[in-house]
């Protein structure tokens, strides 16, 4: 039997969850997914099949319960001046609105799959140190040259379809007219065989749950994750990716505290379409997540940071 205890993860975080299923031998995601995640604790590597998780609701923390209904105050003012939670544009139009209500200034963000820095484009420049990565610069989002615990905040934006890890480069998505696409989404290499690697959806997240736990590493307590990630039908099968992370990394001691729903404002071509099954996607996402701390696992912001009202 694979164990789920996660250090600091109690029974609390869950509470909707059937008593049962909160106890450390009864994780809620799926096996295959569970099984990957214990494999990526173990330093080990685990088939997956293709099962979906459900989104689970945010944790209530144990204070807000122990405190009651809050009292409504009647303060703030009327205003449709807000950040939104989807958008029609291109990511570098949505990226700083994101930052701006969930980083503050001044803090230090990694940005390890920095590409060519497109989601930067509209941040004005000095807000954020920002600290630019790549594995087309030699550094590895599963393995950072930050020390623990040290980061304010860490971007997250790998491969996100299966397309784009293949072991040779003549079978990787975007080839021939596609390879612009292939240099903007990937670094345009094969995937190195490894027996009983994971493969095609699995490795996406494979790689993401990898990333995922080296963010763990260098963030601070309630330091912020943002994830961009988009779900794929992979050999027929409709993969919910975000799904899966948010699940996934739930497990392993983060909150999901945000969702953004990122819409292409133009409609995709179909080189061969042969019979329509799935919709085709012209939606990603980005998820902000949060460290809990270990010690505290039921907080889910700094005990200073003022409640927002
Ligand atoms: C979707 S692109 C990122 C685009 C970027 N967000 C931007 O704004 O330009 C994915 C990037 O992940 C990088 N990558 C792939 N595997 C990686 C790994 N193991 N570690 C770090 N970067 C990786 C690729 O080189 C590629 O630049």
């Amino acid at each position: 039997m694979v164990s789920t205890r996660i250090a600091g993860v109690t029974s609390a975080t869950y509470p909707w969850l059937p008593t049962k299923r909160r106890t450390s031998a009864h994780s809620c995601l799926p096996r295959p997914v569970h099984n990957l995640l214990a494999a990526v604790r173990a330093g080990g590597q685990v088939r997956m099949g293709a099962h979906m998780a459900q989104v689970a609701p945010e944790p209530v923390a144990a204070e807000q319960v122990a405190a009651g209904p809050a009292r409504r105050r009647q303060t703030g003012v009327a205003s449709t001046d807000v950040t939104l939670s989807a958008h029609v544009g291109a990511n570098a139009e949505v990226f700083p609105s994101i930052l701006a209500l969930h980083v503050p200034p001044g803090g230090r963000v990694a940005d390890v799959t920095w590409g060519k820095g497109a989601f930067w484009r509209k941040v004005p420049a000095g807000r954020y140190e920002v600290l630019a990565t790549d594995l087309q610069t030699g550094v590895d989002c599963r393995d950072l040259p930050y020390p623990d615990g040290e980061l304010d905040a860490v971007v997250l934006d790998p491969p996100y379809m299966e397309g784009l890890f293949r072991r040779d480069t003549g079978h990787l998505a975007g080839s021939g007219t596609h390879a612009a696409f292939r240099g903007r989404y990937s670094n345009g290499a094969a995937t190195e065989h490894v027996d009983g690697a994971p493969r095609y959806h699995d490795a996406v997240l494979d790689l993401y749950l990898r990333a995922g736990a080296e963010a763990k590493r260098v963030l601070r307590n309630h330091g912020v994750l943002i994830v961009k990630c988009q779900d794929e039908v992979s050999a027929n099968r409709q993969r919910l990716t975000h799904v899966e992370l948010i699940n996934a990394y739930a497990e392993t001691g983060f909150y999901c505290k945000d969702l953004f729903v990122v819409v292409r404002p133009n409609r995709p071509v179909i080189a061969r379409l042969l019979r329509q099954e799935h919709a085709r996607k012209n939606h990603s996402y980005f998820l902000i997540f949060i460290k809990l701390d270990p010690a505290h696992p039921n907080r889910i912001r700094r005990p200073r940071e003022p409640h927002p009202s």
